[in-house]
């Protein structure tokens, strides 16, 4: 986003005219940040051309996702809905693999039919079921095992998957298990370790903890993994202040793994594609004033986008128009929601703002709408993509007719 005569732009487009023309609250992509990110994504693992698996989770949206696959990349899935959107957005099945905890049997039934690249099983009791699934059908299933290394991703605890405490991957004891299991299996292909310890990781150190524990498991089943998928979990500055993930570190571990270890490498990485591609723009409704606070009540509210609600996430709100005059009480940007968690940020000193002024709510392209509802019976909002002078409605605003 850049602010061009003090009135902020997405590429070419002034976002006071997206809400004119569009209405608010609406989520407006940028196409070529997007591609930016997906370059600078396989630019950064060039030496070893990994598998990249765009997390469907972070954002389902179709024509995304299309855009996405046209970009080479395949797809990381963990419901039988994310697999059906993402061979609906032309996916090769063949590039894409499913996580997840608890993949039902007619989930697993509908990704073998679908021949995808792997079903990453998370525990003895489902790999038992793909098993028996695979013998039912006659059929030798591609399988991966999400191992547990129990290390600590250093980010928020809702958002951490790699600790022992975690539901995720298996530990040690019972991989070992798995691998035997699987071998002595006519049904199953064992072909890939999996491992995913969090999210927004912006510290490259636990990443390389982690490899060292895939290496010393790997040399104790002494097993060669066809694939070893690293997950993703590739943090992005919400602020100004954070400092990025070391990606040339990352790389450096990885590479020396990979001198060790010759498997081929999966990425499954949501919101380093996705997350500063989508902004949320949204009208002043009222803004209420108290001794200590100005409210300013937006027509955005937590089920358009959860995360501050949800984990305390920081999303920063910049104006549409800049003004100078800067006002002394603090300025709270909350939603209509019947909630008193249904607040996206306090800031002090933040310029003056009347209502029906536009603002935007920045880097909310992952996690945003793939995790918004219809709390309080409120309509989705529309998400339009920008490429240039090119606006796109990508998904239409929900009427109350879709659900009442
Ligand atoms: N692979 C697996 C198995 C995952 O569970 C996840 C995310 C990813 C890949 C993608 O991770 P990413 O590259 O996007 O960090 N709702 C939370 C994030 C939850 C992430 C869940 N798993 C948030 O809004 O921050």
């Amino acid at each position: 986003m850049i602010y061009i005569n003090k009135k902020l732009r997405i590429e070419n487009i002034n976002l006071v005219n997206i809400a004119k023309k569009y209405g608010t609250p609406a989520y407006c992509y940028s196409y070529n940040q997007l591609k930016d990110n997906i370059s600078s994504f396989k630019r950064n693992f060039a030496s070893f051309s990994p598998i990249i698996c765009f997390a469907v989770k972070s954002n389902t949206n179709l024509r995304l996702l299309k855009e996405i696959k046209k970009f080479g990349l395949g797809a990381d899935v963990v419901s039988q809905g994310e697999l059906m959107m993402a061979i609906k957005a032309g996916i090769n099945p063949k590039k894409i693999v499913f996580s997840g905890v608890g993949k039902s049997t007619s989930e697993i039934t509908y990704a073998i039919d679908k021949r995808i690249l792997l079903l990453n099983a998370e525990s003895m009791s489902e790999i038992k079921k793909i098993d028996k699934i695979a013998r039912s059908k006659n059929r030798k299933v591609k399988v991966g095992l999400r191992l547990n290394p129990n290390t600590d991703a250093k980010t928020l605890s809702q958002i951490s998957t790699g600790k022992k405490e975690n539901k995720f991957g298996v530990n040690e004891k019972t991989f070992i298990e798995l691998v035997k299991y699987c071998k002595n299996s006519k049904n199953l292909d064992l072909q890939c370790l999996s491992v995913h310890i969090g999210s927004q990781i912006l510290n490259y150190r636990p990443y390389e903890k982690m490899l060292k524990v895939i290496d010393k498991i790997i040399s104790k089943v002494n097993y060669k993994f066809e694939f070893i998928d690293l997950g993703g979990g590739m943090g992005i500055s919400y602020t100004d202040k954070t400092k990025q993930l070391n990606y040339r570190k990352y790389n450096i571990a990885i590479k020396k793994f990979l001198k060790k270890h010759n498997s081929k490498i999966i990425f499954e990485p949501g919101r380093s594609i996705i997350g500063n591609v989508g902004t949320l723009i949204s009208r002043i409704i009222y803004i209420k004033r108290n001794e200590k606070k100005n409210f300013i009540i937006l027509d955005a509210g937590m089920n358009d986008l959860i995360r501050p609600a949800l984990y305390g996430a920081f999303h920063n709100i910049v104006p549409t128009i800049r003004k100078q005059r800067k006002v002394k009480k603090i300025t709270e940007f909350v939603g209509p929601i019947c909630e008193s968690t249904d607040k996206f940020l306090s800031l002090k000193k933040f310029q003056e703002l009347n209502e029906n002024d536009i603002i935007a709510i920045c880097d909310v392209g992952a996690y945003g709408m793939s995790l918004s509802s219809n709390y309080n019976l409120r309509p989705k909002p529309i998400e339009l993509l920008i490429e240039g002078s090119k606006i796109k409605v990508i998904r239409k605003r929900q009427k109350y007719t879709d659900f009442i």
